[in-house]
């Protein structure tokens, strides 16, 4: 077999044989297979797709590129949760420990930001000390110890996701629905976790931005899911607005805070417990209410410990930037629009994000909205706060979001937080 005759059939429309994809994903994790050819093979996915059966096979071929881990030594379920990323979206740090309180491991790999959508890891790494790498046992420790843990997937999982997604970040090759799932759910199989909940955002600050597509991502991972034997369900999000009231690293750990603590904004809360009963359910495990958990305190003691046990401090005061400046409401009416890429965006150029895997990122910079689309304002009020470590950011992340926000007489109406659920 060569790579040659691989990419020529998937360029010519014909369906890959699982000897096919096994060789060409073996041979590109082991150099046989050169970046060129698999971006010429990616790009033929990106345009003439992979039936189930391919997508199925491919991300069988990526997981056993790499480690496979085993929780079943532990006395409990697992359960894990996965977002396709948006703008705001805090929402694993309240629900990994809420879901340990209510009776379930989770352990959860996860990523860092890049491009406008903010990552799971450079939020918790404005925690003094919190550290993101950590070995197998060190993650089973901090699951015995808190009942879940948030951490990096460590080189020896999935590595030709690793390497292919890399190479598709730089191809024009992301936007692919076959490429995507497979690569998810690859990471999410090979993580071991018995069962998952995928949060599949939907709109401008998504990945995804129709219900559509967003419908045909979640059947695609379930299934993908479902067929490995781990207990899939997906929900599709509004992700045209950011989540909550904070967007940016320690911002949005201040907000996840205020939640654990039986606060927080009515969005957020509600998807965490949505999430968080989801989990429970796909895991198997009654008689617990999330809410109860939040409420007297269980979750916030697990976030703690779970914090602590990585290397942070709870009680940490968290970095703040230096500089800030304000976005007033042009007029008095009804907020209708606030788009979650226009806000990313700002962010991002805030210093909140990153443009290169390898670049820093600002642990307080970032965006406070002071209204959502549905509030009334008033002219000359804030309706934003930038924060930044450089005041020179502002012009830039200004532009951003110039457009970005609409207030009107009357209110227009929005996507519903939870869209649908796919099983
Ligand atoms: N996240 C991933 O892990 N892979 C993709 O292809 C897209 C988002």
């Amino acid at each position: 077999m060569d790579a040659i005759e691989v990419i020529r059939a998937k360029r010519d429309g014909v369906e890959l044989t699982t000897a096919q994809i096994d060789w060409v994903i073996d041979a590109y994790t082991g150099g046989g297979v050169a970046d060129e050819q698999m971006s010429a093979l990616a790009m033929a996915i990106l345009l003439n797709g992979m039936d189930r059966r391919e997508i199925a096979a491919w991300t069988q071929a990526m997981i056993r590129s790499g480690e496979r881990m085993d929780w079943s030594a532990l006395d409990r379920p697992t359960a894990d949760k996965h977002s396709t990323g948006g703008v705001g979206d805090k929402i694993t740090l309240p629900l990994a420990p809420l879901v340990a309180a209510c009776g379930a491991y989770v352990p959860q790999l996860s990523g860092r930001g890049l491009g406008h959508t903010g990552g799971t890891l450079d939020k918790l790494e404005s925690i003094p000390g919190w550290r993101a790498s950590l070995s197998n046992d060190e993650m089973l420790h901090v699951l015995r110890e808190a009942g879940a843990v948030v951490c990096a997937a460590g080189s020896g999982l999935a590595p030709a996701d690793k390497k292919l997604y890399a190479l598709r970040d730089v191809t024009g090759t992301v936007e692919s629905i076959p490429l995507i799932a497979s690569s998810i759910m690859s990471k999410k199989i090979a993580e071991g976790t018995g069962s998952l909940v995928l949060d599949v955002k939907v709109g401008s600050g998504a990945f995804m931005k129709t219900t559509e597509t967003a419908r045909e991502l979640a059947e695609t991972m379930v299934a993908l899911g479902t067929d490995a034997g781990v207990r899939t369900v997906a929900l599709l999000t509004a992700m045209d607005r950011p989540l909550g009231l904070a967007v940016g690293n320690a911002l949005e750990v201040e907000e996840a805070v205020e939640v654990l603590a039986g606060g927080g904004p009515a969005d957020v809360v509600e998807l965490t417990l949505r999430l968080a009963r989801e989990m429970l359910a796909a895991a198997g495990v009654s008689g617990k209410d999330p809410a109860k958990a939040l409420a007297d305190g269980s979750a916030m003691d697990a976030w703690r410990r779970m914090v602590a046990a990585q290397g942070g401090d709870p009680d940490a005061r968290l970095p703040r930037a230096a500089e800030t400046t304000t976005v007033e409401a042009p007029a008095s009416g009804v907020l209708t629009r606030l788009d979650a890429y226009a806000v990313g965006l700002a962010a991002w150029r805030l210093g909140a994000g990153r443009a290169r895997k390898e670049d820093p990122v600002s642990a307080g910079a970032g965006v406070t909205l002071h209204a959502k689309p549905g509030d009334t304002v008033r002219e000359g009020q804030p309706l934003l706060t930038l924060h930044a470590d450089e005041a020179d950011r502002f012009e830039r992340a200004l532009e951003a979001l110039d457009g970005g926000y609409a207030v009107a007489p009357a209110d227009t109406g929005r996507l519903p937080l939870v869209i649908d659920r796919v099983t």
